[in-house]
């Protein structure tokens, strides 16, 4: 069997035609319902995301309410959408894998309620994901794949950046994972759309940060913003100081004081945010925020010689400096590589499907009775 040669001259010997696994994934952790149906672990036979961004961008974050009433109207179409692109039928699938942890619990509800009258139904096995998790695979998943043999990739070193996580993980399977860190307090994520949020940016704010960072002008160096890193051998993360720090030079710094013997803050404005300002910090920013998610990606590497791959995902995987310096570093390190594509670094379906299969080859799934939505991740 002839080797097929995918993105990053990475190849794969999985023989072309092998006995197919049918996964319809549904996702409705957050601010996107979205469903998709995948084939054999990585192929997207379908991608269906509806976002609620516009619902939200008046109120600067996710509103829980309105997010679960948006995926109670959005959830049935979304499905159906996914399961006709895909050129199949119900009755065809093999199973139904919907991300129940962790997440809004209202939100979860309508996927996981849906997830579970399709697969009563239709008589399917019902198997629950963990959507931190997932976002391990998206790295894996279209025709331009970095799918690499599992006897090449693992073990693997995962690291998951989103809008509510940023976590460090020891893979031996897709599906068996050691978590070696995690953020202390926001998630990297969290701090582009709070950076956003400060500039004037709207919601969610990362790919305009990114942008405006990129633009011709933008000073890295203009502000040296602090980069906390914990304890020289840690792999946790923090960005709340970070966050501060840029919110002191955009609003203006607080000033304690005494008057007449009373502690009192006065606020420093803060000179005008003009473009160029607006630029500086962008570019400063996600200079100090990327160079802390690497600092972890350096320690992690040199305290787990054995890695023989990098595996990112979340949203914040999509970010231009990101991709660039995780590509090098994993040139540098002699490390195979698994970026999503673009489409697959933000909240999708097809992770879901996509661990979903992983789950139910190696013989995992769950019952209508015990798989409930729960607000945080299994590990
Ligand atoms: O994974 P995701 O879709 O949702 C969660 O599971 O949280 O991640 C969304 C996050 C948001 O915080 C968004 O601002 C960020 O990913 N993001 C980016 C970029 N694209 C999306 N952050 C930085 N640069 C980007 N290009
Ligand atoms: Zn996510």
């Amino acid at each position: 069997m002839p080797s097929r040669s995918f993105g990053g001259g990475i190849t794969d010997d999985t023989p072309a035609v092998a006995s197919l696994v049918l996964v319809l994934g549904i996702e409705s952790s957050c601010d996107e319902t979205a469903a998709a149906v995948v084939e054999d672990h990585r192929h997207v036979r379908s991608s269906v995301v509806a976002t609620q961004h516009d619902l939200h961008a008046e109120f600067g974050g996710v509103v829980p309410e309105i997010a679960s009433r948006a995926h109670a109207e959005r959830i049935l179409p979304t499905i159906r959408a996914a399961v006709s692109r895909a050129g199949v039928d119900l009755a065809d699938l093999d199973a139904v894998a919907v991300g129940h942890r962790p997440g809004l619990v209202g939100s979860l509800l309508i996927g996981l309620t849906a997830a579970k009258s399709l697969a009563w139904v239709l008589g399917k096995p019902l198997v629950g994901v963990d959507h931190v998790h997932a976002h391990l695979v998206a790295g894996e998943l279209g025709d331009r794949t970095n799918a690499l043999p599992p006897e090449t990739m693992f073990p693997a070193l995962g690291l998951v950046v989103s809008g509510g996580h940023t976590s460090l993980y020891l893979m031996r399977s897709h599906t068996e994972l050691t978590r070696l860190g995690a953020t202390i307090d926001d998630a990297v994520g969290e701090a582009y759309d709070k950076v956003a949020a400060m500039l004037g940016l709207g919601h969610p704010g990362g790919p305009a940060v990114d942008r405006l960072a990129q633009e011709p002008h933008a000073d890295e160096r203009a502000f040296e913003f602090p980069l906390s890193r914990l304890g020289k051998d840690a792999l946790d993360f923090t960005f709340s100081g970070l966050k501060t720090a840029v919110l002191y030079e955009v609003k203006g710094r607080p000033q304690p004081r005494k008057i007449l013997g009373k502690p009192e803050v006065r606020v420093e404005p803060a000179p005008e945010m003009t473009p160029q300002r607006a630029r500086d910090v962008a570019a400063s920013f996600q200079r100090v925020a990327v160079e802390s998610v690497m600092i972890r990606l350096r320690r992690a590497i040199d305290q787990h010689p054995g890695v023989r791959s990098l595996v990112v995902g979340g949203g914040v995987s999509a970010n231009s400096r990101l991709r660039a310096e995780v590509a090098r570093f994993a040139h540098e390190q002699d490390l195979a590589v698994a970026l999503p594509a673009m489409q697959y670094c933000i909240d999708n379906g097809a992770m879901i499907a996509a661990l979903g299969s992983r789950r139910l080859t190696a013989g995992e799934q769950d019952t209508l009775d015990d798989l409930i939505a729960t607000p945080t991740t299994a590990c």
